[in-house]
């Protein structure tokens, strides 16, 4: 695992930005799995930037979403795939059909979250898997005590996660779904890069449990360790328990420009 530490949200969107812009220079088609909430919002910004203002060409990569609320309507603008569509497709000027999401308004869930993972498997896999962490340590829905070879599938949200989330349903956690379909951590670690971003330092304690706990299923985060490549982007707030940060900071600071991420 590789940990850099960054000054700012904004200096970290920039770098996971420039990596996502070097896959798709190798690879055109590259297939990159998306994150939702505020952590990913700086390297949206920054890739739009890209885009705009040096003509950066994403057309034709193709998204797949981590995870998806059970119980909106389709086209509901709190379902995540309605917001990757507005934060990543629209603003960066992607065809909205290179967006892959798993079907959350299915009459049979298990069917959409096997024809979620076949259609993963169809496009190769996923090149590289954007991830925020949940103050709890859950990546993409997967609660603690996530197998850590789970796959697509539904699963049932924490009170405290539903708490942190009703800040996008008018406040009120009584309204924010209790189920959702979530790529498995099995599912995650099959990508070929993870990238895991955190700022502030409201994330600081899963960040630490996340980098330098052991691998457990209580810390879903922690499953990083079990991957040959895996980035976990922060900024100094979201660093402040790592033991090791002079170590990430030095090590980072004496990487050839050429290795990158
Ligand atoms: C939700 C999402 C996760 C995200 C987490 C943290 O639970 N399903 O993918 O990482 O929220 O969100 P934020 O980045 O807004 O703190």
């Amino acid at each position: 695992m590789e940990v850099v530490i960054v000054d700012t949200p904004e200096s970290g969107g920039s770098l996971v930005a420039e990596a996502i812009v070097r896959l798709v220079a190798r690879r055109p088609d590259a297939t990159v799995g998306f994150a939702t909430g505020s952590s990913p919002e700086p390297v949206y910004a920054a890739l739009a930037r890209r885009c705009i203002e040096e003509g950066v060409d994403l057309s034709r990569l193709r998204g797949f979403l981590l995870d998806e609320y059970v119980g909106l309507a389709p086209g509901d603008p709190r379902s995540y795939q309605a917001e990757i569509q507005r934060k990543v497709f629209e603003r960066l000027g992607l065809p909205s059909d290179n967006l892959r999401a798993p079907d959350a308004s299915a009459a049979d869930l298990e069917a959409a979250c096997a024809s979620y993972e076949a259609a993963i498997a169809a496009a190769g896999g996923i090149d590289l898997q954007l991830l925020g962490v949940g103050s709890d340590g859950h990546i993409g829905f997967n609660e603690p005590t996530s197998s850590l070879g789970s796959r697509t599938r539904i699963k049932s949200l924490r009170q405290q996660t539903r708490e942190d989330n009703a800040r996008f349903f008018d406040d009120n956690v009584d309204v924010v779904p209790r189920h959702v379909l979530t790529q498995g951590i099995g599912t995650i670690r099959d990508a070929r890069h993870l990238i895991l971003v955190a700022w502030g330092s409201n994330k600081a304690e899963a960040v630490a449990s996340c980098v330098e706990g052991p691998v457990t299923s209580m810390v879903p985060a922690s499953a990083l360790h079990l991957h040959p490549h895996a980035t976990v982007v922060i900024d100094d707030a979201a660093a402040r328990s790592l033991t090791l940060s002079d170590y990430f900071r030095r090590t980072w600071a004496a990487k050839p420009d050429w290795q990158y991420l």
